[in-house]
C-alpha cells in the first residue's frame, strides 16, 4: 500500500510514518528527512539548499522530485509500500508523483490529511527535539525521555533542535504550506483518494484513525 501523509509542520507526519514503518514495515520517503542528510553531509546539493531550508521556504520542484525518483527506481522495500511524507508539497510534484508511480508500476492508495490547528502546531514545533546520536524524536511536553536528559533508545546524551524549528522560519513554513501545500486537499479530494483525521489528539489516538483509514482502502 502507498499513502501520502499530508500536514501543515509538527502535525505528526513524522511521527506517524515512525509508527507505521515499525508496526507494517513500510518504507518512509520523507523529503525533509533526504534534504537534510544533504545538507548534513555538504553535497553540492545540500549547500544549495541549506538556506532555503532554515528560512522555512520550499526547496525546488525539480530537486525534490529528482529524490523521490531515485528512490522509487530503486524499488527498495516495495513490497509493504511507500509512506510519502513531506513530498508531495506542489501541484506539479503531485502530478511527477503520478507519473512516477505509474513508471514503476505501483500506484497511490490513499491521501491521509492530518488536521492540526495553527496553536498546536507552534508549540509541537518549538518543543522538538531529537537525540543527536540515533535521531529519536522528543518533546518537552508531550514526549519526553524516560529518563531525564538521556536518550531512550541509544542511551546518548547530545540532543539537537531543527535549525527551522523556531517561531520566524515556522510563520514562514506555515505560510508556504497555506500557498502551495494546501491546495492538494482539494486535488486528492477530486480524485477521490482523501481521508482526513483529526490529528489533535494524542498519538495513540491519531494512530488507530490511521488504521482505520488504512483499513477502508487495503
Ligand atoms: P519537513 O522535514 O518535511 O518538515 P515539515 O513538513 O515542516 O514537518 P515536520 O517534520 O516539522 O513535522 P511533522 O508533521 O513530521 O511532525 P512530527 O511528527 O515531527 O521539511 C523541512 C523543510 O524541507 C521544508 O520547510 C522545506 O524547506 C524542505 N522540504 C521538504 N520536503 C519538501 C518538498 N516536498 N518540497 C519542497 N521543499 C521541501 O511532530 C512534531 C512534534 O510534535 C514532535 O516533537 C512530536 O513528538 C510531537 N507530536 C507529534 N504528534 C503529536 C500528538 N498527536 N500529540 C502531541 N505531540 C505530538
Amino acid at each position: 500500500m502507498n499513502i501520502i501523509l499530508l500536514g501543515p509542520p509538527g502535525a505528526g507526519k513524522g511521527t506517524q510514518a515512525g509508527f507505521l514503518v515499525a508496526e507494517r514495515g513500510m518504507v518512509q520517503l520523507s523529503t525533509g528527512d533526504m534534504l537534510r542528510a544533504a545538507k548534513t553531509s555538504g553535497t553540492e546539493m545540500g549547500k544549495k539548499v541549506a538556506a532555503v531550508m532554515d528560512r522555512g521556504e520550499l526547496v525546488t520542484d525539480e530537486i525534490v522530485i529528482g529524490l523521490i525518483e531515485e528512490q522509487l527506481a530503486g524499488g527498495e522495500g516495495s513490497g509493504s509500500g511507500f509512506i510519502f511524507d513531506g513530498f508531495p508539497r506542489t501541484l506539479a510534484q503531485a502530478d511527477a508523483l503520478a507519473v512516477l508511480l505509474e513508471k514503476v508500476g505501483q500506484k497511490l492508495d490513499t491521501v491521509i490529511e492530518m488536521r492540526v490547528d495553527d496553536s498546536a502546531l507552534v508549540k509541537r514545533i518549538t518543543g522538538r527535539f531529537t537525540c543527536g546520536g540515533c535521531g529519536t524524536g522528543y518533546h518537552e511536553e508531550f514526549k519526553k525521555p524516560v529518563k531525564d536528559g538521556v536518550c531512550d533508545k541509544c542511551g546518548g546524551s547530545d540532543f539537537k533542535k531543527r535549525a527551522d524549528d523556531n517561531e520566524e522560519s515556522l510563520k514562514t513554513r506555515l505560510m508556504a504550506y497555506y500557498k502551495e501545500t494546501s491546495p492538494l486537499i482539494g486535488y486528492y479530494y477530486a480524485k477521490d483518494q482523501l481521508q482526513s483525521i483529526d490529528g489533535l489528539g494524542t498519538m495513540e489516538a491519531v494512530a488507530s484513525d490511521i488504521t482505520k483509514a488504512l483499513s477502508k482502502v487495503s
